[in-house]
């Protein structure tokens, strides 16, 4: 398109009201929620930034596929329909369907896990690393270095340190580890792609040490847009010819069907091997549902099958990728410190350097986390210490490696004047950045604590 506004390739036919609400408002709510927004009601909220997951607009053509959900219990058509569409975009023989992502992780890592084993990814997201941590095995981030230089520019931050990958084979042995999982996007590691190349390497690895891959594929189609623009050799390659060509280098694969496939629900876990499939499926039979259901209803598996095909418009990918970058290029041009390039489905910001009156201690993540509710009505989620941080044996705060704040964009839900708002909020973020604080935690629970800490102001 030779016009420079964001098309959004798409009419709105269904819309949901959006609630006005002051700041004397949102203050009184945020204390109600204890300055975490996951205890905020959604009709408190005026742009939800929370996550781009299950949070799609569904298209027409999804809803009517609903329509004709079957809810046979045993090989409904709507299984038959899901089952072919994963199999023709991901090679995999055998498929599970799950409830959710992490259900699929769970089964998977369940399976897998326990004391001694090891998983090695390029970062595992938070649900990943709580299942594989769950089952008493060991799970090790190895992101490529520059990954951890917040404003370096390099067009694959997200890929996996392929020499550490080696060195961390020979230490503890092929043996012991149990699955090496790729992240495409590293949702964790900042959202970054992952390139064909870094693909290609890990595959090779595995392949020498006889290592099971695993491709954690919520974002591939994200991801496939990257490496069709940004790598060399496959500008004439579809994005679904470039995620199939990725596939092909894994032994399986986990996806949450609430990112990519445009679904409010749903997930699978598809695997090469069968043994490890029989293994899989027992777990699954007993805690989700019958093979051809997992936790799903028909209509739902319906609604991923037709996902599934229309993330890969190319109209609709290149909207994606401009929408989110056009926010980040605003903030970076106002000077908010970013994780760059811009990427795919979040714009990640530094809070620590925002922020650098907030020692890390205090969470300036979650105090930016607030002040964009406060200021805004905007709900977003910290990415740092809050997240993962953990304590030393007396109780210190061992702080993550970065206090980042996720402003996750939904899929086809909002249009780019609420981008604009957004972007003229940060405005007056920076004006009162001297007066933002910092926070404590006053209770918390063992697991995945950022979902329901409570905090209070220094
Ligand atoms: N893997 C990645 C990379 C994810 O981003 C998520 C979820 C999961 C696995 C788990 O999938 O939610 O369907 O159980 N990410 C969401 C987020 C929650 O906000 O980034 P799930």
């Amino acid at each position: 398109m030779k016009y420079k506004t964001i098309f959004e390739p798409f009419k709105i036919k269904t819309v949901e009201p959006i609630r006005i609400t002051t700041e004397k408002q949102r203050e009184h709510y945020l204390k109600k929620a204890h300055y975490n927004p996951f205890f905020l009601h959604s009709d408190d909220v005026l742009i939800d930034l929370l996550t781009d997951s299950g949070t799609s607009a569904m298209s027409a053509a999804q809803w009517s596929a609903m329509m004709s959900g079957d809810e046979s219990y045993a090989g409904a058509k709507s299984w038959l329909r899901l089952e072919k569409e994963i199999h023709d975009l991901t090679g995999f023989e055998f498929i599970l369907p799950t409830h959710q992502g992490r259900a699929a992780e769970r089964i998977l890592y369940g399976y897998l896990g326990g004391k001694g084993k090891v998983f090695i990814s390029n970062t595992h997201f938070d649900t990943t690393r709580a299942n594989i941590e769950f089952t008493g095995a060991t799970a090790i981030d190895i992101p490529m270095p520059e990954s951890s230089m917040i404003e370096f520019d390099h067009p694959f931050k997200g890929n996996m340190d392929t020499a550490k990958l080696e060195s961390l084979v020979e230490t503890y042995g092929a043996t012991n580890i149990s699955a090496i999982i790729l992240t495409v996007t590293n949702n964790s590691g900042g959202g970054q792609p992952v390139s064909m190349h870094n693909a290609r390497e890990v595959s090779a690895i595995c392949k020498k040490y006889k290592l099971l891959f695993i491709l954690d594929c919520c974002r591939i189609a994200e991801n496939s847009y990257f490496i069709r623009n940004r790598e060399k050799g496959f500008k004439s390659k579809s994005y679904r010819t470039i995620a199939q060509e990725m596939f092909a280098l894994a032994d399986g694969c986990i996806m949450s069907a609430k990112k990519d496939a445009f679904a409010n629900i749903g997930g699978f876990l598809a695997l090469k091997n069968k043994h490890l499939a029989e293994a899989c499926t027992n777990l699954l039979i007993i805690t989700e549902g019958f093979v051809t259901y997992g936790g799903l209803a028909g209509r739902d598996m319906d609604a991923i099958a037709v996902g599934l095909q229309e993330i890969f418009d190319p109209d609709y990918l290149h909207y994606r990728i401009s929408s989110t970058g056009y926010l980040a290029d605003h903030l970076h041009k106002m000077g908010i410190p970013l994780i760059m390039p811009s990427v795919g489905h979040a714009v990640y910001i530094d809070a620590a350097k925002l922020y650098p009156h907030i020692p890390v201690q205090e969470y300036p993540g979650q105090a930016l986390v607030c002040e964009l509710y406060l200021k805004g009505g905007i709900r977003c989620v910290e990415i740092g210490s809050v997240m993962f941080g953990k304590y030393d044996a007396r109780g210190k705060l061992i702080p993550a490696s970065k206090e980042l704040v996720r402003l996750a964009i939904p899929r086809r839900v909002y249009t780019q004047s609420h981008i604009d708002y957004v972007i003229e909020v940060f405005e007056e973020i920076i004006k009162a950045k001297e007066s933002a604080h910092g926070l404590r935690i006053t209770h918390e629970l063992e697991l995945l604590r950022h979902f329901t800490a409570h905090f209070e102001k220094i």
